[in-house]
C-alpha cells in the first residue's frame, strides 16, 4: 500500500465503518474542512482512507493516520505535529562504532532513546536492546549494497519510523605519507572506506527509507579535507571528495524539490577537531618523514588540547535531533 499525498488522499465523512473496504474513491470527494480536523480530530482520523495501487480504499495504518494529520496541519499553517499519537521511533545508522567518535555517538543516541545500527569490522560491546551490530568491511564496496539490503533493509523500510539518521563516521587513516610516497593499494583502500562507501550509503539510505520521514546525514570530515596538511594528502583527498559529494547530493535534492518532489533530507559536513581517539594515536606515532607536521599533533596532545570523543559526539547528536538545517551545511574546526 502506498500513502498518497494530500492531493490524492480522499477523506470521507461517511457513516460507513472506517475499517471496511470501500470502492474506489475519487480525489474530488470532499476533503475534511480544517475546523473539523481541529475540533473533531479523533473522529476524523478514523474516517479517512488510503488508496492502494489499484485505487481501492483501505484502512490506514497508525503511521498513515499521523502522516495525513500532519500534512493537513502543515498545509494549513498549524503547528507541527498537530497531535503526535505515534511513539517516536528514531533510527540511526552509524559507521565506525567499534571505537572513538562513532562509539560515543552510538552511546549518546541510545541514551536518548534512538535505535542504532552500528557498522564496523570489529564487534562492539554496546549491550543494550536498542543496538544492533552489522559486521561489514566498508572497503568491500562492491558487496556493500547487498550487505545493507540483507542486514539493514527491513529496519530502514519500517513505516513506523519517525526519523532516520546516517552518520558516515568510519574512516581509514592507515594511509599516511607525502604525495611522492603514496602507493596504489593503500589509496584504493582509503578511498573505498572514506569516500565510496559513505557516498553509497547516502544513496542507499535515501532510496530505501520512506520518503516522508526526515533524514539527517552527517559526513564526518576533517580539516585535512579543506587545508593542505603535509603528509595527510591522500586522507585529505578522500575527505574533500566526500564533502563535495554531500554538496552535490544536496543540490540534487533541491532540484527534485523544485520539480515537485520535496523531501526533508539534509547533509552536514562536520569537522570534529583534533580528538583523543586511536586514529589520533596513529597520526601522532608517525615519523616526521611520513607526516612532516607530526609535531603539531604531539604538541596538542602534550598540552592537553585534544578533545574528548564525547564532545564531537554531543554536537553530532544535537544536529541529528534538530530541524531547520539548510540542505547542505558544514562545521569547520579551526585551531586558533
Ligand atoms: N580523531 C581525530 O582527531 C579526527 C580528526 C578529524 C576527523 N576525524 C574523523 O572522525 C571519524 C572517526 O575517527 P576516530 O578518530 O573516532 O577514529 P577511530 O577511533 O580509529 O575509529 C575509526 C572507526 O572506523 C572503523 N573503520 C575503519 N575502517 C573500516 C572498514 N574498512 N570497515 C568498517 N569500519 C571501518 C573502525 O572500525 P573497525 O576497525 O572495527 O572496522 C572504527 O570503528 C573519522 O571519519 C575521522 O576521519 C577524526
Amino acid at each position: 500500500m502506498r500513502l498518497l499525498d494530500l492531493a490524492t488522499v480522499a477523506f470521507r465523512k461517511s457513516t460507513a465503518g472506517p475499517r471496511r473496504r470501500q470502492g474506489p474513491l475519487r480525489t474530488s470527494q470532499a476533503m475534511v474542512p480544517l475546523p473539523l480536523v481541529a475540533s473533531r480530530e479523533a473522529d476524523w482520523i478514523d474516517r479517512f482512507y488510503v488508496l492502494d495501487h489499484k485505487n481501492t480504499a483501505v484502512a490506514p495504518t497508525d503511521s498513515d493516520r499521523l502522516k495525513c494529520l500532519n500534512d493537513v496541519a502543515i498545509s494549513h499553517g498549524l503547528p507541527f505535529p498537530l497531535k503526535p499519537s505515534m511513539p517516536d521511533r528514531r533510527l540511526a545508522i552509524v559507521t565506525g562504532t567499534s571505537s572513538g567518535i562513532g562509539e560515543k555517538v552510538s552511546r549518546q543516541l541510545l541514551q536518548r532513546g534512538w535505535e542504532v545500527i552500528g557498522i564496523s569490522r570489529r564487534a562492539v560491546a554496546l549491550d543494550t536492546p536498542g543496538y544492533a551490530h552489522c559486521s561489514l568491511d566498508l572497503a568491500a564496496v562492491a558487496r556493500l549494497a547487498a550487505g545493507l539490503e540483507t542486514q539493514v533493509g527491513p529496519r530502514v523500510r519500517d513505516r513506523g519510523l519517525t526519523r532516520l539518521a546516517l552518520v558516515n563516521n568510519a574512516a581509514d587513516v592507515a594511509l599516511l605519507g607525502q604525495v611522492d610516497q603514496l602507493e596504489p593499494a593503500g589509496m584504493l583502500q582509503a578511498y573505498a572506506v572514506n569516500t565510496i562507501a559513505p557516498v553509497l550509503l547516502m544513496g542507499w539510505v535515501l532510496r530505501t527509507a520512506p520518503s516522508r520521514i526526515p533524514v539527517r546525514i552527517v559526513n564526518v570530515s576533517s580539516g585535512a579535507g579543506v587545508e593542505p596538511f603535509p603528509g595527510l594528502g591522500a586522507y585529505g583527498n578522500t575527505k574533500a571528495a566526500l564533502r563535495l559529494a554531500g554538496m552535490v547530493l544536496a543540490a540534487e535534492l533541491d532540484l527534485r524539490a523544485a520539480g515537485g518532489a520535496p523531501r526533508d533530507a539534509t547533509v552536514w559536513s562536520y569537522e570534529p577537531g583534533v580528538v583523543e581517539t586511536p586514529m589520533q594515536d596513529a597520526v601522532r606515532s608517525s615519523s616526521a618523514e611520513t607526516v612532516p607536521i607530526v609535531q603539531v599533533f604531539k604538541d596538542l596532545s602534550a598540552q592537553g588540547l585534544l578533545r574528548p570523543a564525547d564532545a564531537p559526539a554531543t554536537e553530532i547528536v544535537s544536529h541529528l535531533e534538530a530541524d531547520g538545517h539548510p540542505r547542505f551545511s558544514e562545521q569547520r574546526f579551526l585551531l586558533s
